[in-house]
């Protein structure tokens, strides 16, 4: 089957056309570049600019692919969470294309999106029960699915995301947005020589960042790292981070005993989380490719059909 797919929840537009779990074609404008002067995404600009830039993917990939184009069974989009104004933008166009073509419209959850992402592509499959931790910039979740497309929430940051932790830091720093990828940067060939406190109670799977956010600001504040030291911190507040949620998952495993874990979302793209991640023992280990792990529209399809078939089966 195939479906199209819009992604619209923060600073990327992007559209997809997926046969089954294949790609046949994935458009993304990324509204990084624009964003970076800023330090950050002003959610009115990034709506106007999903504005510009839908309608623009849209017809592109309608021309180059309008064979395919033309056979599209649904339209899905990303419903929520996500910037309200721009979340609509996506809406407005999968309806639009919807009534147009006289296809169903599938609202997806973004964070569905970020899990699925690991099928796309058949290059993994998901073995039930599993676990899923999405890690980005709005959301440190982490879900436990006893089958296909049951998510239960057994974990979540009370607080600020990890990401955005990240994101933070990075800009205290100096450094660009997103932070994320900037701060795993800066910290290759660095030490874990900075201790840095963090909410550890071990006994639920719930995440806090906003204590060691502020300690980090402070830190930063009150020295003058010089090179060699911002490297140790970018290092030192990465593994802090990073084996905290590597802990808690731990926990969650014995308790759910899970066949599958997956990682998702932006910060999955963090090549020392991965190898943490790929470390764990006795449990199918599932990560998106990196391209996939921040947002694109071929996750949402992804969701967009197994929702479609599952309607179709009951
Ligand atoms: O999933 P995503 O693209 O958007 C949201 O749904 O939030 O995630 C964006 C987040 C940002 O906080 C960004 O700094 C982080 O993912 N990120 C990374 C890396 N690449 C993106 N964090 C750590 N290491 C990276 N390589
Ligand atoms: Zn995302």
């Amino acid at each position: 089957m195939y479906i199209l797919s819009i992604e619209s929840s923060c600073d990327e537009s992007s559209v997809s056309i997926l046969k089954n779990n294949k790609i046949i074609k994935c458009l993304t404008i990324s509204q990084i570049e624009i964003f970076k002067n800023f330090g950050g995404v002003i959610p009115m600009m990034a709506s106007d600019l999903h504005v510009q830039n839908l309608p623009i993917l849209i017809k592109k990939i309608k021309e180059e692919f309008n064979d395919e184009f033309n056979k599209i069974k649904a339209v899905a989009y990303t419903e929520k969470p996500g910037l309200v104004s721009s979340l609509r933008i996506g809406y407005i166009c999968a309806e639009v294309i919807s009534i147009f073509k006289k296809i169903p419209i599938i609202p997806i959850n973004h964070l569905h999106g970020h899990v699925y992402a690991v099928e796309i592509n058949d290059k993994n499959k998901i073995i039930y029960p599993a676990i899923a931790m999405v890690i980005s910039g709005g959301h440190t979740s982490t879900f436990f699915l006893k089958e296909k497309l049951s998510f239960e929430t057994i974990g979540k940051t009370l607080d600020d995301a990890a990401g955005e932790l990240l994101d933070k830091v990075a800009r205290k720093l100096g450094l660009n947005y997103p932070g994320g990828p900037e701060i795993e940067k800066l910290s290759i060939g660095g030490k874990h020589k900075f201790k840095i406190p963090i909410y550890n109670n071990l006994k639920n799977l719930n995440y806090s960042f906003s204590g060691i956010k502020t300690h980090c600001i402070n830190l930063i504040n009150n020295s003058n790292f010089n090179e060699e030291e911002k490297r140790d911190f970018a290092f030192s507040l990465q593994e802090t981070v990073f084996e905290n949620i590597i802990n808690k998952l731990k926990i969650a495993i014995n308790k759910y005993k899970p066949k599958t874990l997956i990682l998702s979302g932006g910060v999955s793209s963090n090549s020392f989380l991965r190898n943490k991640f790929n470390n764990i023992k006795n449990i199918k280990i599932l990560i998106p490719e990196k391209k996939y792990c921040t947002d694109n529209a071929a996750m949402i399809g992804i969701v967009g059909i197994k929702k479609f078939l599952n309607k179709k089966e009951k």
